[in-house]
């Protein structure tokens, strides 16, 4: 039994060291390496891999075998060799060819969240985000900084589709939607194109990127275009009531920090927004995924 002491200080490697395990998996998506693995007809030794992959022999070995600590990779030895094939988890979440693959979110996060996030401490000081810091971009236009180019813009909305294909049947199932026939998915300029007509407007993933003060103009604008009757969807991921959890929205929380200009809410904070732009009968449901549901009507 470890003593408390050793516990904690196992607790804060684990921390301190957990940037090196989203690089593991970054390179080894970036590298191809499960795609490699799922297309070859039998599991592959590191030497093969390094030769298909144009890598080196070396590193290629170091990243095969830190891959199957972490259960991105299993191994079997045969006659003294080393070879190499997917996990259930890797074979259906890091694998192009699957329906589940996460790959372009993946890639998304490697590249630009990432080197957002190595700017965290200036941003808690700036209370904004880090795009100048990290790629020079002036922030003050979000719309120009989040889709710097089109490649940007077009990995970005993958790597959305990507989570939504595993996250968003089950928001979708939170509510009973048959009284809404027509919903109209609100992207675009939002803030200045007129809204279509529609029964209930999906707000999803849109409202954590924006202050209150702009949530509440967007809200405004929704309610104004809804039917009595009518109603608006959001999908977010909720903190608790107090903010102090679940890990997951608090980090979406300071990824909003340093990405864009909002943060995530609490079921309360919800309300009251939605409250404000006119809109009765708010309804929080929590999935236990993702994202969570918030049905608000006219
Ligand atoms: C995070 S994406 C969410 C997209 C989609 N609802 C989903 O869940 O996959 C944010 C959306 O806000 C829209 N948007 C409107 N004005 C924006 C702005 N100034 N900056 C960034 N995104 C903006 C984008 O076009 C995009 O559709």
């Amino acid at each position: 039994m470890s003593s408390p002491e050793e516990q904690a200080f196992r607790l804060l490697t684990e921390y301190s060291n957990g940037f090196m395990v989203s690089q593991v998996l970054f390179a080894a998506c970036e590298l191809g390496v499960f795609d490699l693995l799922a297309e070859a007809p039998e599991p592959l030794g590191a030497a093969a891999v390094a030769a298909r992959l144009g890598t080196s022999s070396h590193g290629t070995e170091l990243l095969l075998d830190t891959c199957v600590s972490l259960k991105l990779l299993q191994v079997e030895t045969k006659t003294g060799k080393a070879l190499y094939q997917n996990t259930e988890l890797s074979s259906t979440y890091l694998v192009r060819a699957s329906p589940k693959c996460q790959g372009n979110m993946l890639r998304y996060l490697a590249r630009t969240t990432y080197l957002c996030w190595g700017h965290l401490t200036q941003a808690v000081r700036d209370g904004r985000n880090q795009y100048l810091e990290a790629f020079g971009v002036p922030s003050d236009q979000l719309f120009s900084a989040i889709y710097r180019s089109e490649d940007e813009r077009l990995l970005f909305m993958r790597g959305l589709q990507d989570v939504w294909s595993v996250s968003g049947r089950p928001v979708l199932g939170a509510f009973d939607l048959s009284p809404f026939p027509l919903i109209c998915d609100v992207g675009g300029d939002f803030f200045k194109d007129p809204l279509p007509e529609a029964d209930l407007y999906l707000l999803a993933r849109v409202l954590h990127d924006w202050t209150d003060e702009r949530c509440s103009r967007l809200l405004a604008r929704i309610h104004r275009a809804c039917k009595p009757g009518g109603g608006v969807l959001v999908v977010e991921s909720l903190l608790a009531a107090d903010g102090r959890g679940p890990l997951t929205a608090q980090l979406y929380s300071l990824n909003m920090l340093v990405q864009t200009e909002g943060r995530e809410r609490t079921p309360a904070q919800y309300r009251a927004l939605l409250a404000a732009a006119g809109f009765r009968h708010v309804q929080c449901r929590r999935t236990g995924g993702l994202y969570d549901a918030i049905l608000a009507t006219r």
